[in-house]
């Protein structure tokens, strides 16, 4: 394979091949079956496409503490967030080890199978305090954890079918696409960005900074679950599109979904976040200030300080880290205290939180803080959903 070597040298591939596929479906009324939320159907996903390479499956104990306890899998290979399937303990007991499980969606459709190899009770707190770095039950990603079953299911899984992405199919490039297209445009770096907001005008500042240094931006807004509060997918992604169509190099850029859901896990989200757009091919990938943060769990630099806790080649992609970057009145352009001479009085700091107080207020953000087309399609956006 060309370009950059995927996590653990080798991009998984568990979609369902045409026999196995009408093999499982001949099985299908005949297997027991557990019912998957939509976090654990994007995890699915993201493993069949290879997104999560070298996971095979949802991780055993094993895997699972060390992931916990040490960020690595037991082969050593760095990895910060647990991927598991958690089941109610009723659940659990009517499963016996070794045997095919049917993984349905949320609606019930058949959409996948799990070789059970392994179930077993786990500590939420223990998980909490390590992956998330508390235990406060306010922490999105903390409340799943303590509502979700308390056994994990465990075992290699095969996705039934690739369907395309219902409402964004025309961004839908998984990674052995994602690293095809790469091949063929002739770019050797490419810088991966993740978000979950609509791009302000931070955003699009150390977008085009890394853009000066690499050959390609790869801008992979992650789809899956995401809170209720941010802004939902498909209005980002008209969003994103305003922004492609008007302000970005068309030929430097690709828009890309990443069917992931958000943990809020911050910084050892910051490295999840990375390696998983290295499996896509990208050599490089923005950290800016509270990487994958909420509310004041954490420092605003603690998503780029955890990459000092691994060997550069071991992570295999290199970070490109931004200071928190702000409008700046004096010299009239976005900016960091790395090049700006300005006062605090004189820097109009954004943030996706900051637009969306706004835009709920009924105001629409300024230039400085978001492109005008972009503002104009969240307030659209905003009054609809009030409606
Ligand atoms: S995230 O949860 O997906 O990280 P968000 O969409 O806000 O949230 O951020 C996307 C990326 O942009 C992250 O790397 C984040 O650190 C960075 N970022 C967001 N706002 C700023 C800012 N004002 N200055 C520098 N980096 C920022």
């Amino acid at each position: 394979m060309d370009g950059i070597a995927p996590h653990g040298g080798q991009l998984v591939n568990r979609i369902a091949t045409p026999a196995e596929r009408a093999e499982f479906l001949a099985l299908s009324e005949k297997l027991p079956r557990v019912k998957l939320d939509e976090r654990a159907t994007s995890d699915l996903i993201a493993i069949a496409i290879g997104g999560f390479s070298p996971l095979k499956g949802f991780m055993e104990q094993e895997d699972y503490e060390k992931v916990v306890d040490d960020m690595r899998l037991t082969n050593g290979l760095p990895w910060s967030i647990p991927v598991t399937l958690p089941v109610e303990e009723e659940i659990a007991d009517s499963l016996k080890e070794g045997s095919w499980i049917r993984l349905d969606d949320s609606e019930g459709k058949f959409i996948g199978v799990l070789e059970l190899t392994q179930k077993y009770r786990y500590n939420k707190a223990h998980e909490a305090i390590n992956v998330y770095r508390t235990d406060d039950i306010n922490h999105p990603g903390v409340k799943v954890l303590y509502e979700q079953g308390s056994i994990y299911l465990a075992g290699p899984v095969w996705l039934l079918e690739r369907y395309p992405h219902p409402s964004f199919p025309k961004y839908q490039i998984d990674p052995v696409e994602s690293r095809k297209l790469f091949q063929e445009k002739g770019w050797k770096t490419i810088v991966g960005f993740q978000t979950r907001n609509p791009i302000h005008r931070a955003h699009e500042y150390i977008q085009k900074c890394a853009l000066e240094i690499v050959d390609g931006l790869f801008l992979h807004p992650l789809v899956g679950v995401t809170k209720s509060d941010d802004v939902p997918a498909d209005v980002r992604m008209r969003c994103y599109e305003i922004m492609m169509d008007k302000y970005f190099p068309q030929d430097r850029v690709i828009l890309a979904i990443n069917p992931c859901s958000m943990r809020y896990a911050g910084p050892r989200e910051a490295i999840f976040h990375a390696i998983v757009r290295k499996n896509y091919g990208c050599t490089h990938f923005i950290v800016g200030r509270d990487h994958a943060g909420v509310g004041d769990y954490y420092g605003t630099y603690d998503g780029q300080k955890i990459f000092a806790e691994f060997e550069p080649q071991e992570l295999g992609i290199v970070p490109m880290m931004f200071e928190h970057a702000f409008y700046c009145k004096r010299t009239q352009q976005m900016a960091t205290t790395k090049t700006s001479p300005s006062t605090k009085e004189e820097r109009i700091h954004l943030s996706g939180t900051k637009v969306r107080e706004m835009l709920r207020r009924g105001e629409l953000p300024p230039p400085e803080f978001s492109r005008p087309e972009v503002a104009a399609e969240l307030a659209n956006a905003m009054m609809h959903l009030k409606e």
